[in-house]
Protein backbone atom coordinates (compact mmCIF):
# COMPACT_ATOMS: atom_id res chain seq x y z
CA UNK A 1 0.00 0.00 0.00
CA UNK A 2 3.04 2.07 0.61
CA UNK A 3 4.54 1.79 -2.05
CA UNK A 4 1.01 2.13 -4.52
CA UNK A 5 0.11 4.92 -2.41
CA UNK A 6 4.33 6.92 -2.92
CA UNK A 7 3.64 6.09 -6.66
CA UNK A 8 0.27 7.30 -7.43
CA UNK A 9 0.63 10.47 -5.27
CA UNK A 10 2.62 12.31 -7.81
CA UNK A 11 -0.23 11.58 -10.54
CA UNK A 12 -3.17 12.29 -8.05
CA UNK A 13 -1.63 15.58 -7.04
CA UNK A 14 -1.66 16.71 -10.54
CA UNK A 15 -5.39 16.67 -10.91
CA UNK A 16 -7.96 19.33 -9.54
CA UNK A 17 -8.28 17.91 -5.77
CA UNK A 18 -11.68 17.21 -6.18
CA UNK A 19 -11.33 15.30 -9.19
CA UNK A 20 -8.28 13.45 -7.11
CA UNK A 21 -10.50 12.37 -4.05
CA UNK A 22 -13.42 11.39 -6.54
CA UNK A 23 -11.08 9.07 -8.67
CA UNK A 24 -9.42 7.40 -5.04
CA UNK A 25 -12.89 7.09 -3.57
CA UNK A 26 -13.68 5.28 -6.93
CA UNK A 27 -10.74 3.07 -7.63
CA UNK A 28 -11.64 1.89 -3.59
CA UNK A 29 -15.05 0.91 -4.89
CA UNK A 30 -13.25 -1.03 -7.41
CA UNK A 31 -11.03 -2.64 -5.11
CA UNK A 32 -13.85 -3.52 -2.78
CA UNK A 33 -16.53 -5.27 -5.42
CA UNK A 34 -13.27 -7.61 -6.54
CA UNK A 35 -13.08 -10.89 -4.66
CA UNK A 36 -10.17 -10.81 -2.31
CA UNK A 37 -9.94 -7.04 -2.59
CA UNK A 38 -10.94 -6.95 0.92
CA UNK A 39 -8.74 -9.44 2.45
CA UNK A 40 -5.66 -7.65 0.24
CA UNK A 41 -6.45 -4.54 1.57
CA UNK A 42 -7.02 -6.22 5.48
CA UNK A 43 -3.27 -8.04 4.77
CA UNK A 44 -1.77 -4.71 4.16
CA UNK A 45 -3.14 -2.56 6.44
CA UNK A 46 -4.68 -4.32 9.54
CA UNK A 47 -2.94 -4.63 13.12
CA UNK A 48 -3.90 -5.07 16.56
CA UNK A 49 -2.52 -2.71 18.79
CA UNK A 50 -3.73 -4.05 22.19
CA UNK A 51 -2.17 -0.83 24.55
CA UNK A 52 -4.35 1.65 22.02
CA UNK A 53 -7.68 -0.19 23.17
CA UNK A 54 -10.02 2.09 24.85
CA UNK A 55 -13.72 2.64 26.25
CA UNK A 56 -15.18 5.87 25.17
CA UNK A 57 -18.91 7.10 25.48
CA UNK A 58 -19.71 2.96 26.42
CA UNK A 59 -17.94 1.88 22.82
CA UNK A 60 -14.52 0.09 22.46
CA UNK A 61 -12.24 1.52 19.89
CA UNK A 62 -9.25 -1.00 18.61
CA UNK A 63 -7.30 2.07 18.45
CA UNK A 64 -7.77 6.25 18.66
CA UNK A 65 -7.81 6.68 14.65
CA UNK A 66 -10.89 7.41 13.39
CA UNK A 67 -10.96 8.50 9.68
CA UNK A 68 -12.78 12.37 10.25
CA UNK A 69 -15.84 12.86 8.47
CA UNK A 70 -15.97 14.58 4.99
CA UNK A 71 -14.04 11.62 2.89
CA UNK A 72 -16.49 9.07 2.37
CA UNK A 73 -19.56 11.59 2.39
CA UNK A 74 -21.82 8.89 0.99
CA UNK A 75 -20.94 5.41 2.42
CA UNK A 76 -19.12 4.25 -0.85
CA UNK A 77 -16.79 2.46 0.41
CA UNK A 78 -17.12 1.78 3.95
CA UNK A 79 -15.96 -2.02 3.60
CA UNK A 80 -13.02 -1.15 2.68
CA UNK A 81 -11.64 1.87 4.81
CA UNK A 82 -12.73 -1.28 7.63
CA UNK A 83 -9.84 -2.92 6.64
CA UNK A 84 -7.48 -0.18 6.93
CA UNK A 85 -6.56 -0.59 10.71
CA UNK A 86 -8.41 2.52 11.76
CA UNK A 87 -10.80 2.28 15.01
CA UNK A 88 -13.26 4.15 13.24
CA UNK A 89 -15.10 5.63 10.60
CA UNK A 90 -17.11 8.51 10.39
CA UNK A 91 -19.07 8.84 7.05
CA UNK A 92 -21.15 11.83 6.45
CA UNK A 93 -21.93 14.95 6.32
CA UNK A 94 -25.16 13.23 5.45
CA UNK A 95 -28.22 15.61 5.02
CA UNK A 96 -32.12 14.42 4.89
CA UNK A 97 -32.25 15.90 1.41
CA UNK A 98 -29.45 15.65 -1.06
CA UNK A 99 -27.59 18.34 -1.81
CA UNK A 100 -24.86 19.35 -4.80
CA UNK A 101 -23.12 21.77 -2.09
CA UNK A 102 -21.09 24.73 -3.67
CA UNK A 103 -20.32 25.47 -7.22
CA UNK A 104 -16.73 24.01 -8.42
CA UNK A 105 -13.91 24.82 -8.01
CA UNK A 106 -14.33 23.87 -3.72
CA UNK A 107 -11.06 22.59 -2.78
CA UNK A 108 -7.55 23.14 -2.84
CA UNK A 109 -3.98 21.62 -1.70
CA UNK A 110 -1.98 23.80 -0.47
CA UNK A 111 1.06 21.22 -0.24
CA UNK A 112 3.74 23.27 1.50
CA UNK A 113 1.61 23.85 4.46
CA UNK A 114 0.35 20.74 4.13
CA UNK A 115 -3.01 22.01 4.34
CA UNK A 116 -6.45 22.50 2.40
CA UNK A 117 -8.66 24.54 1.38
CA UNK A 118 -12.32 23.65 1.55
CA UNK A 119 -15.37 24.95 0.45
CA UNK A 120 -17.69 22.07 -0.38
CA UNK A 121 -20.87 23.09 1.16
CA UNK A 122 -22.26 19.23 2.20
CA UNK A 123 -22.45 17.69 -1.39
CA UNK A 124 -24.29 14.35 -0.43
CA UNK A 125 -26.67 11.92 -1.87
CA UNK A 126 -28.78 12.58 0.84
CA UNK A 127 -29.83 10.07 4.10
CA UNK A 128 -32.45 8.25 2.30
CA UNK A 129 -30.38 7.30 -0.75
CA UNK A 130 -27.28 6.47 1.65
CA UNK A 131 -29.44 4.48 4.13
CA UNK A 132 -30.55 2.11 0.69
CA UNK A 133 -27.26 1.47 -0.07
CA UNK A 134 -26.34 0.67 3.48
CA UNK A 135 -29.35 -1.90 3.43
CA UNK A 136 -27.77 -3.54 -0.02
CA UNK A 137 -24.38 -4.16 1.19
CA UNK A 138 -22.99 -7.57 1.74
CA UNK A 139 -22.19 -8.72 5.09
CA UNK A 140 -18.29 -8.03 5.27
CA UNK A 141 -15.59 -8.13 8.43
CA UNK A 142 -15.83 -4.83 10.18
CA UNK A 143 -12.16 -5.77 12.10
CA UNK A 144 -13.68 -4.32 15.18
CA UNK A 145 -13.73 -0.88 13.65
CA UNK A 146 -16.65 1.34 14.41
CA UNK A 147 -18.71 3.01 11.85
CA UNK A 148 -20.50 6.29 12.48
CA UNK A 149 -22.51 8.65 10.82
CA UNK A 150 -21.90 12.39 10.78
CA UNK A 151 -25.74 14.34 10.24
CA UNK A 152 -26.43 18.04 8.84
CA UNK A 153 -28.86 19.76 8.20
CA UNK A 154 -29.06 19.99 4.32
CA UNK A 155 -27.36 22.64 2.10
CA UNK A 156 -30.13 24.22 0.00
CA UNK A 157 -27.80 26.69 -1.71
CA UNK A 158 -27.17 30.51 -1.16
CA UNK A 159 -30.01 31.26 -2.96
CA UNK A 160 -32.78 29.15 -0.88
CA UNK A 161 -34.78 31.18 1.32
CA UNK A 162 -33.58 31.00 4.96
CA UNK A 163 -34.98 27.27 6.79
CA UNK A 164 -36.88 27.78 9.44
CA UNK A 165 -35.85 26.59 13.11
CA UNK A 166 -38.75 23.30 13.09
CA UNK A 167 -37.65 22.57 9.52
CA UNK A 168 -33.86 22.52 10.22
CA UNK A 169 -34.83 20.32 13.40
CA UNK A 170 -36.81 17.71 11.40
CA UNK A 171 -33.77 17.57 8.47
CA UNK A 172 -31.73 16.10 11.60
CA UNK A 173 -34.46 13.91 12.69
CA UNK A 174 -35.10 12.96 9.66
CA UNK A 175 -31.55 11.34 8.65
CA UNK A 176 -31.51 9.94 12.18
CA UNK A 177 -34.42 8.28 11.55
CA UNK A 178 -32.63 6.82 8.36
CA UNK A 179 -29.02 5.91 9.50
CA UNK A 180 -29.34 5.43 13.25
CA UNK A 181 -29.79 1.61 12.50
CA UNK A 182 -26.32 1.41 10.58
CA UNK A 183 -24.79 3.56 13.55
CA UNK A 184 -22.59 2.41 16.16
CA UNK A 185 -22.13 6.21 17.00
CA UNK A 186 -23.69 9.46 15.96
CA UNK A 187 -22.29 12.66 15.32
CA UNK A 188 -24.19 15.77 15.05
CA UNK A 189 -22.56 18.43 12.46
CA UNK A 190 -23.73 21.67 13.82
CA UNK A 191 -21.63 23.82 12.70
CA UNK A 192 -20.47 23.78 9.45
CA UNK A 193 -18.32 26.75 7.89
CA UNK A 194 -19.05 26.03 4.12
CA UNK A 195 -22.68 26.21 4.39
CA UNK A 196 -25.55 29.05 4.11
CA UNK A 197 -28.46 27.19 5.44
CA UNK A 198 -28.85 27.82 9.05
CA UNK A 199 -25.33 29.29 9.89
CA UNK A 200 -24.92 30.38 13.26
CA UNK A 201 -28.33 28.82 14.16
CA UNK A 202 -26.68 26.66 16.71
CA UNK A 203 -24.23 29.23 17.98
CA UNK A 204 -26.96 29.38 20.93
CA UNK A 205 -26.89 27.03 22.86
CA UNK A 206 -30.72 27.27 23.93
CA UNK A 207 -31.11 25.97 19.77
CA UNK A 208 -28.73 23.20 20.64
CA UNK A 209 -31.08 22.14 23.67
CA UNK A 210 -33.89 22.19 21.46
CA UNK A 211 -32.39 20.10 18.76
CA UNK A 212 -31.30 17.71 21.56
CA UNK A 213 -34.84 17.27 22.99
CA UNK A 214 -36.53 16.47 19.98
CA UNK A 215 -33.85 13.76 19.29
CA UNK A 216 -34.61 12.02 22.47
CA UNK A 217 -37.95 10.93 21.18
CA UNK A 218 -35.99 9.06 18.68
CA UNK A 219 -34.60 7.05 21.40
CA UNK A 220 -31.05 6.56 19.81
CA UNK A 221 -29.33 3.14 21.34
CA UNK A 222 -26.02 5.14 20.00
CA UNK A 223 -23.53 7.53 21.83
CA UNK A 224 -24.11 11.12 20.21
CA UNK A 225 -21.30 13.67 19.60
CA UNK A 226 -21.51 16.97 19.00
CA UNK A 227 -19.66 18.51 16.27
CA UNK A 228 -19.12 22.13 17.28
CA UNK A 229 -17.32 25.77 16.33
CA UNK A 230 -14.06 26.09 18.16
CA UNK A 231 -13.42 28.53 20.56
CA UNK A 232 -11.12 28.56 23.41
CA UNK A 233 -13.58 31.92 25.15
CA UNK A 234 -15.01 30.08 28.65
CA UNK A 235 -18.34 31.25 29.05
CA UNK A 236 -19.28 30.17 25.38
CA UNK A 237 -17.98 26.74 26.26
CA UNK A 238 -19.52 26.38 29.81
CA UNK A 239 -22.77 27.89 27.87
CA UNK A 240 -22.79 24.90 25.83
CA UNK A 241 -21.69 22.50 27.80
CA UNK A 242 -25.06 23.62 30.58
CA UNK A 243 -26.94 23.52 27.75
CA UNK A 244 -26.08 19.88 26.91
CA UNK A 245 -25.41 18.40 29.80
CA UNK A 246 -29.15 17.28 30.67
CA UNK A 247 -29.11 14.91 27.47
CA UNK A 248 -27.82 11.36 28.78
CA UNK A 249 -27.26 10.52 24.96
CA UNK A 250 -25.16 13.27 24.16
CA UNK A 251 -21.23 11.77 25.31
CA UNK A 252 -19.23 14.16 23.83
CA UNK A 253 -17.62 17.10 21.27
CA UNK A 254 -16.19 17.61 18.15
CA UNK A 255 -14.11 20.60 17.24
CA UNK A 256 -14.86 21.84 13.35
CA UNK A 257 -12.97 23.67 10.90
CA UNK A 258 -13.70 27.47 10.79
CA UNK A 259 -13.28 30.53 8.97
CA UNK A 260 -11.57 32.09 12.22
CA UNK A 261 -8.69 29.54 10.67
CA UNK A 262 -7.94 31.24 8.46
CA UNK A 263 -7.22 34.82 9.73
CA UNK A 264 -5.04 33.13 12.81
CA UNK A 265 -3.20 30.68 11.18
CA UNK A 266 0.21 31.31 8.81
CA UNK A 267 0.49 30.38 5.09
CA UNK A 268 3.42 29.95 3.65
CA UNK A 269 1.55 30.78 0.01
CA UNK A 270 -0.77 32.95 1.52
CA UNK A 271 -1.74 35.53 -1.77
CA UNK A 272 -2.70 32.53 -4.02
CA UNK A 273 -5.92 31.48 -2.84
CA UNK A 274 -7.41 34.98 -1.41
CA UNK A 275 -10.17 35.11 -3.66
CA UNK A 276 -11.26 31.78 -3.29
CA UNK A 277 -13.72 31.35 -0.45
CA UNK A 278 -12.99 28.23 2.28
CA UNK A 279 -11.86 27.45 5.27
CA UNK A 280 -8.41 26.16 6.45
CA UNK A 281 -7.57 22.24 7.19
CA UNK A 282 -4.37 20.50 7.81
CA UNK A 283 -1.07 21.10 9.54
CA UNK A 284 -1.68 25.30 10.16
CA UNK A 285 -4.68 24.57 12.38
CA UNK A 286 -3.22 22.12 14.50
CA UNK A 287 -1.57 25.16 17.23
CA UNK A 288 -5.01 26.95 17.16
CA UNK A 289 -7.19 23.42 17.55
CA UNK A 290 -4.92 22.20 20.36
CA UNK A 291 -5.52 25.40 22.42
CA UNK A 292 -9.32 24.89 22.12
CA UNK A 293 -9.06 21.27 22.86
CA UNK A 294 -7.01 22.37 26.05
CA UNK A 295 -9.55 24.95 26.93
CA UNK A 296 -12.66 22.76 26.21
CA UNK A 297 -11.03 19.50 28.09
CA UNK A 298 -10.69 21.60 31.65
CA UNK A 299 -14.18 22.55 31.11
CA UNK A 300 -15.83 19.55 30.92
CA UNK A 301 -17.68 17.88 33.94
CA UNK A 302 -14.74 14.78 34.45
CA UNK A 303 -15.99 11.76 33.05
CA UNK A 304 -19.19 12.75 31.75
CA UNK A 305 -18.18 13.91 27.81
CA UNK A 306 -15.16 12.79 25.42
CA UNK A 307 -13.12 14.96 23.12
CA UNK A 308 -12.67 13.81 19.58
CA UNK A 309 -9.90 15.53 18.40
CA UNK A 310 -8.54 16.45 14.84
CA UNK A 311 -6.47 19.21 13.16
CA UNK A 312 -3.17 18.74 11.64
CA UNK A 313 -2.56 15.53 12.84
CA UNK A 314 0.40 13.89 10.31
CA UNK A 315 2.49 12.33 13.24
CA UNK A 316 2.34 10.13 16.46
CA UNK A 317 3.65 13.29 17.74
CA UNK A 318 0.58 15.44 16.53
CA UNK A 319 -1.74 12.90 18.11
CA UNK A 320 0.04 12.24 21.81
CA UNK A 321 -0.16 15.85 22.18
CA UNK A 322 -3.87 16.32 21.53
CA UNK A 323 -3.73 13.40 23.66
CA UNK A 324 -2.42 14.82 26.64
CA UNK A 325 -4.51 17.76 26.19
CA UNK A 326 -7.43 15.79 26.76
CA UNK A 327 -8.54 14.02 23.75
CA UNK A 328 -9.55 10.33 24.05
CA UNK A 329 -10.14 10.03 20.22
CA UNK A 330 -7.97 11.45 17.29
CA UNK A 331 -9.45 12.36 13.68
CA UNK A 332 -7.10 12.32 10.42
CA UNK A 333 -8.14 13.90 6.94
CA UNK A 334 -5.31 16.20 5.71
CA UNK A 335 -2.64 13.78 6.94
CA UNK A 336 -3.56 11.20 4.87
CA UNK A 337 -3.96 13.12 1.84
CA UNK A 338 -0.37 14.10 1.83
CA UNK A 339 0.69 11.10 3.88
CA UNK A 340 -0.74 8.33 2.13
CA UNK A 341 -2.53 5.34 4.21
CA UNK A 342 0.56 4.50 5.96
CA UNK A 343 0.15 7.56 8.04
CA UNK A 344 -2.19 5.15 10.12
CA UNK A 345 -0.05 2.66 11.45
CA UNK A 346 3.04 4.96 11.34
CA UNK A 347 1.08 7.00 13.92
CA UNK A 348 -0.58 3.72 15.93
CA UNK A 349 3.21 2.44 16.36
CA UNK A 350 4.38 6.00 17.47
CA UNK A 351 1.87 6.09 20.02
CA UNK A 352 2.71 2.80 21.59
CA UNK A 353 6.45 4.22 21.73
CA UNK A 354 5.45 7.75 23.29
CA UNK A 355 3.24 6.02 26.28
CA UNK A 356 6.13 3.77 26.99
CA UNK A 357 8.79 7.37 26.92
CA UNK A 358 6.29 8.39 29.24
CA UNK A 359 5.65 5.32 31.53
CA UNK A 360 2.11 4.39 30.77
CA UNK A 361 0.98 1.18 30.23
CA UNK A 362 -2.33 2.13 28.33
CA UNK A 363 -3.73 5.24 26.34
CA UNK A 364 -6.25 6.06 28.72
CA UNK A 365 -3.53 6.91 31.13
CA UNK A 366 -2.41 9.86 28.78
CA UNK A 367 -5.52 11.41 28.11
CA UNK A 368 -5.24 15.24 29.72
CA UNK A 369 -1.92 14.15 31.54
CA UNK A 370 -0.48 17.25 30.58
CA UNK A 371 -3.73 19.46 30.75
CA UNK A 372 -4.74 18.88 34.95
CA UNK A 373 -4.84 21.93 37.53
C1 LIG B 1 -12.22 18.10 1.98
C2 LIG B 1 -12.82 18.10 3.35
C3 LIG B 1 -14.17 17.84 3.51
C4 LIG B 1 -14.73 17.84 4.77
N1 LIG B 1 -16.05 17.57 4.91
C5 LIG B 1 -16.59 17.51 6.15
C6 LIG B 1 -17.95 17.18 6.33
O1 LIG B 1 -18.68 16.92 5.38
N2 LIG B 1 -18.42 17.14 7.59
C7 LIG B 1 -17.65 17.42 8.69
O2 LIG B 1 -18.15 17.35 9.82
N3 LIG B 1 -16.35 17.72 8.55
C8 LIG B 1 -15.81 17.77 7.32
N4 LIG B 1 -14.49 18.07 7.18
C9 LIG B 1 -13.67 18.36 8.38
C10 LIG B 1 -12.91 17.11 8.81
O3 LIG B 1 -13.81 16.13 9.27
C11 LIG B 1 -11.89 17.43 9.94
O4 LIG B 1 -12.60 17.82 11.10
C12 LIG B 1 -10.93 18.53 9.54
O5 LIG B 1 -10.51 18.40 8.20
C13 LIG B 1 -9.70 18.63 10.44
O6 LIG B 1 -8.83 17.55 10.26
P1 LIG B 1 -7.50 17.62 9.35
O7 LIG B 1 -6.73 18.85 9.75
O8 LIG B 1 -6.80 16.33 9.63
O9 LIG B 1 -7.94 17.73 7.93
C14 LIG B 1 -13.91 18.10 5.92
C15 LIG B 1 -12.55 18.36 5.74
C16 LIG B 1 -12.00 18.35 4.48
C17 LIG B 1 -10.53 18.61 4.34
Amino acid sequence: MDGLYAALRPWLFRLDAETAHRWTVNACRCVQRVPGGLALIRRQCHRQWPGLESEVAGLKFANPLGLAAGWDKNAQVVPLLCQMGLGAVEVGSISASPSTGNPRPRLWRLPSDEALLVNYGLPNHGAQAISRRLRRQRPFSRQGTLIGFNVVNTNYGAAAAPTSPAALVQDYVDSLTQLAPYADFLTLNLSCPNSPSGEGFFDQPGNIACLLTELQRLNLEQPVFLKVAPTDHVDQIDQLVAAVEPFEMVRGFHLNLSARHRKHVHLSNSDRHTKDAGVIAGRPIADVMNQCIATLYRRLPPGRFAIVASGGVSSAEDAYRKICLGASLIQLYSGLVFHGPRLIHTINEGLLRLLADDGFRHLTQAVGCRNRP
